[in-house]
């Protein structure tokens, strides 16, 4: 069963019956039935994760006991670069070359058959529909053959209980900050898929302005790295930009104006100097609107713990101003190391082997959707 765009709900006892179809199956000796790789007979907690939903092929086993256990990540980045940004068709196409590979080197590195697999996570959106469909698409084969439980993740959950993976973990309730290539909200996390957006983008995500910027400073795409490298040997005072919608009440963003002012100033760089001064003007204006909404939403909600996820979370300026400000104002502040900022499978591991382990979320068919609100997750039953 193909599900595009619905995610709903299904049986809970599939990956039950699929067990108990394989056994009647064996025990008929047919060798037309067996699983693609065996193993001796073995119950882990470990979940595969799979991560298709745009530019990078990502595969990791996530276990409740000794945790993660491996990751592999390949990144499409070179060649969707000669194009300036992620041709999905391409995008789609390169996952189904290199999917079943990388998968088969993460459970080596892992130590582990498929069949030893309790669950099977991957992203079903939101992201491209192409490169999602690939990735379900396979997941759902391997549950199939090896009867372990389908689990489809929320891609910004896995962005959002990321921290998990690291050793210093935050507790429940905490205030995040996701910052991604398409997304820029705070939402208070009460649990698994308990989250209430209390500020979003009202337009441009921060990763997007950081990308397009460094596009208009004639900087190879992936632009907000290449950005940041930049702005490192820039130098304050010559360019100056607002930071916006700071100087009114709310926990929203709009980066879009900002972007726009760069545009503007763009004409008086004319040196190599000047354009490093630029761009650290911009990563000064989004880095510190960001911190002075991470500020005020942790006065307003009482909360104690901030979490940083997505990419724009690799940011150094944007850590060291958050990491000044936990030390004077006393939260506590939780970054996923830097690879686990962007996408990767660790993240879509753990997020399901969260739900798994809380009550599962299995479905029959594959979802796929390309836009997906967070807001209408809910917790695992
Ligand atoms: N050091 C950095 N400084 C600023 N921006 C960065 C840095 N590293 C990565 N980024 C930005 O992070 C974004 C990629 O992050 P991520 O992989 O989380 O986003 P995405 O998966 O494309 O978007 P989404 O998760 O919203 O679908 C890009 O916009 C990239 O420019
Ligand atoms: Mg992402």
């Amino acid at each position: 069963m193909l599900n595009l765009d619905s995610g709903d709900g299904a049986p809970k006892n599939r990956a039950r019956e699929f067990s108990q179809a394989r056994a009647v199956k064996q025990r008929g000796g047919s060798a037309e039935y067996a699983p693609v790789m065996t193993a001796p007979p073995q119950s882990t907690h470990a979940v595969l994760g799979i991560e298709t939903s745009c530019d990078e092929t990502a595969a990791a086993v996530y276990d409740g006991g000794a945790g993660l256990l491996a990751h592999r990540l390949y990144s499409q980045a070179a060649m969707h670069a000669e194009y300036g940004g992620v041709v999905p068709e391409l995008a789609a196409r390169d996952h189904v070359g290199r999917l079943s590979a990388l998968v088969s080197e993460t459970l080596a590195a892992a130590n582990l058959c498929a069949d030893q697999l309790a669950g099977i996570a991957y992203t079903a959106g939101p992201g491209l529909i192409g490169a999602l469909l690939v990735g379900g698409s396979f997941a759902a084969g391997l549950a199939a053959a090896t009867g372990a439980r389908l689990l489809p993740v929320h891609h910004l959950e896995g962005h959002l209980l990321a921290p998990m993976l690291e050793a210093r973990r935050p507790r429940f309730p905490f205030l995040a900050l996701l910052v991604s290539g398409g997304h820029t909200l705070l939402a208070r996390v009460d649990g698994v898929g308990r989250y209430q957006i209390i500020g979003d983008t009202l337009d441009d995500a921060a990763g997007e302005a950081f990308d397009k910027t460094a596009k208009a400073l004639g900087l190879p795409y992936p632009g907000g790295p290449e950005l940041a490298q930049l702005a490192a040997i820039g130098q304050t005072g010559q360019f100056r930009f607002s930071r916006p919608m700071t100087d009114r009440p709310g926990l929203d963003f709009s980066f879009s104006g900002l972007k726009t002012a760069v545009l503007t100033a763009l004409p008086r760089a004319t040196t190599s100097q000047d354009r490093a001064d630029l761009a650290l003007a911009f990563e000064e204006a989004v880095t510190d609107t960001l911190a002075i909404k991470c500020q005020r939403a942790l006065e307003q909600t009482g909360l104690q713990q901030l979490v940083v996820a997505g990419g724009v979370g690799a940011n150094r300026r944007l850590r060291a101003l958050l990491q000044a400000a936990s030390e004077q104002r006393g939260f506590e502040l939780f970054f996923p190391r830097p690879e686990f900022c962007t996408d990767n499978a660790a993240m879509i591991a753990y997020a399901g082997w969260a739900r798994l382990s809380e009550g599962g979320d299995a479905t029959a068919g594959i979802a796929a959707r390309a836009r997906w609100p967070l807001h209408t997750l809910t917790a695992p039953p």
